[in-house]
């Protein structure tokens, strides 16, 4: 059971900056990854449909021998968390990418916390009501800003596009005087850098990645689970094969990778 992989899911490119995040705190783990880029992006779809996404792509990473489930997206944490621990709970090991962040937080006493992610992330309004259940004192604003997935799966990163549709979001008056901002999609981890020379590096930047990797060795730990053997092999599959994809992923781990598509949806 112990050397089985940690299975980890994502609309596309976004849960790779978790997936690195864990073999840098987990180099001896094995990691089984998809991410379903023929239904890139999840920020705009329904949560029926995410659900269904999430439980297939759960399904498959358990029927591929994981251990662990990770949703390494936040609009799938958001819409389809509770269905799939009704769904697997008892079965598997299964983590989100929201309440790690909270909990992280909880101890921060922040006065004013921005959150920005996809609309449905922010529609759900998880972060907002799970921060200030735990923290009441605190308040959380959060906005949309759909454009950065797209953008980023598109490789506009670190150029004059991505600064200015950035700027736009960033300077809505909703996130003046926030001492946080939580990246509240996966997919921003990418462009932390540019998030935070926007606000001249004076606004702590929350990116969940290191975060939820730590609270994933915890659970492990605690389970007797943490794979004791050398490095091990990690497979990548995509619903639908893009180039970027593979060129993300090996400038992530700097190496080729196992890459494949796999058809789950017919
Ligand atoms: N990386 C994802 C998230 O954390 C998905 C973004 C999308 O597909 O819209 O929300």
């Amino acid at each position: 059971m112990r050397e089985k992989p940690i299975g980890i899911f994502d609309s596309g490119v976004g849960g790779l900056t978790v997936a690195h995040a864990i073999k840098q705190i987990l180099p001896g783990e094995s990691l089984i990854y998809f991410g379903d880029t023929a239904h890139l992006p999840y920020g705009d779809k329904s949560e029926e449909s995410i659900r269904y996404y999430s439980e297939k792509i759960t399904e498959f990473l358990i029927g591929h021998n994981s251990k662990a489930v990770l949703i390494a997206c936040n609009s799938a944490s958001a819409s389809a968390y509770d269905h799939l621990k009704d769904k697997f709970g008892g079965k598997i090991i299964l983590l989100d990418v929201i309440d790690p962040v909270v909990e992280f937080l909880s101890g921060r006493n922040f006065g004013r916390i921005g959150v920005i992610g996809t609309k449905r992330t922010i529609s759900s309004g998880t972060y907002e009501h799970k921060i200030m259940k735990k923290s009441s004192k605190t308040t959380v604003v959060s906005l949309a800003t759909p454009l950065l997935v797209p953008m980023i799966e598109e490789g506009f990163i670190f150029d004059d596009i991505s600064n200015a549709i950035i700027r736009t979001y960033l300077s809505n008056p909703l996130l003046s005087e926030i001492e946080a901002l939580i990246l509240g999609c996966t997919h921003y981890p990418i462009i932390k850098n540019q998030i935070s020379k926007y606000f001249n590096f004076s606004v702590e930047v929350v990116d969940s990645a290191r975060i939820v990797s730590l609270a994933l060795k915890e659970v492990l730990e605690r389970n007797n689970l943490l794979n004791p053997s050398a490095a091990g092999q990690d497979i990548f599959y995509v619903s639908d094969y893009t180039d970027y994809f593979e060129r993300i992923a090996r400038m992530f781990f700097e190496r080729d990778i196992n890459l494949q598509k796999a058809d789950i949806w017919t």
